[in-house]
């Protein structure tokens, strides 16, 4: 369905779509699939949609999420998915959303993943709902079939533990950690991932996303084995598009300057940014 479509600027699209499903895929978590084909043919992996769920006053302001993964028929592109967790008022009230109900979306958004000619063997580390972007790169990946993907994912407890199965299926290996030791190793996936290299697996680069303290660890981590590291910022947004510049973040080695996730990001070089904990 398209009530109205304004072309902002260059690729970037907004739109009134349908929800094609919104599936509860665990405690706090759902997929909702979008029927926004145009979108999800020319999104990036690591990049983002800014999505507003109805025209009632709360809540007021659009909410950032990752594009998740294309949904295709056949040869057919029909829209994309987006893999969420309810934490507020915005993914509550998404939460209710049924098929066939219309909600407003605006994006692609910033800038993803990049993965440089001579990546061969690359780690993606992902934390809770952070899954949600690197699938979308792991799929990216696989299409390349030049590159081997290790998969880390970590949750408080097996519940949030995202997409093990679906990184399975595409050949990747999956090590999983919880807090709670519900499935894989009890601790940290970041205490993995430190492992992993200090037994000499060394990828050519790592991708990352999850909560800020993880990120900064992997940061440190990846830092210290010379590895090429690449996070993604999950910062509150207002706007998503650099206008209201609610989502600085503080460049490295540059005192007083700062970035801006949703123009400069999400992605980053994990050298570029100091990520407040
Ligand atoms: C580029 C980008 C991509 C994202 N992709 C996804 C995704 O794929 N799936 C997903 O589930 N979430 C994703 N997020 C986070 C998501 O945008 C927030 O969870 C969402 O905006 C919360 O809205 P709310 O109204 O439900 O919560 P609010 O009512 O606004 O807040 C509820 C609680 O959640 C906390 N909170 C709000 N936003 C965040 C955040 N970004 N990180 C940590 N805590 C937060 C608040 O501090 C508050 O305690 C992404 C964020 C960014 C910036
Ligand atoms: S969210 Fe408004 S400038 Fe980034």
């Amino acid at each position: 369905m398209r009530e109205f479509r304004i072309r902002l600027m260059k690729q970037l699209l907004q739109e009134k779509v349908r929800v094609l499903h919104n599936q509860k895929v665990g405690p706090a978590y759902f997929r909702m699939g979008l029927a926004f084909a145009e979108l999800a043919r020319i999104t990036r992996p690591g990049q983002f949609v800014m999505v507003r769920v109805h025209d009632r006053p709360i809540p007021l302001l659009r909410r950032p999420f990752s594009v998740h993964r294309r949904l295709v028929k056949g040869n057919e592109i029909l829209g994309f998915e987006l893999l969420y967790k309810v934490v507020g008022k915005g993914t509550q009230a998404m939460s209710e959303l049924k098929s066939g109900d219309v909600i407003d979306v605006l994006g692609p958004l910033g800038k993803g993943f990049s993965c440089p000619e001579g990546v061969c063997d690359v780690f993606l580390v992902a934390g809770g709902v952070g899954v949600a972007s690197l699938y979308c790169l792991a799929l990216y990946l696989a299409e390349l079939n030049s590159v081997k993907s290790t998969v880390f994912l970590g949750g408080r407890s097996a519940a949030d533990v995202l997409c093990q199965e679906e990184f399975q299926s595409m050949g990747a290996t999956v090590r999983i950690t919880t807090e709670d030791c519900s499935l894989g190793e009890r601790g940290l996936v970041t205490s993995l991932v430190q492992k992993a290299l200090e037994v000499d697996e060394k990828p050519d680069m790592i991708y990352a996303c999850g909560p800020q303290a993880m990120l900064k660890a992997v940061s440190e981590i990846a830092g210290a084995h010379n590895v090429p590291c690449q996070i993604s910022l999950e910062s509150a947004m207002a706007c998503g598009f650099g206008v209201c510049l609610g989502c600085a973040v503080e460049k490295a080695g540059n005192r007083g300057a700062y970035l801006h996730v949703c123009t400069d990001g999400p992605v980053f070089d994990c050298r570029d940014v100091l990520i407040d904990v």
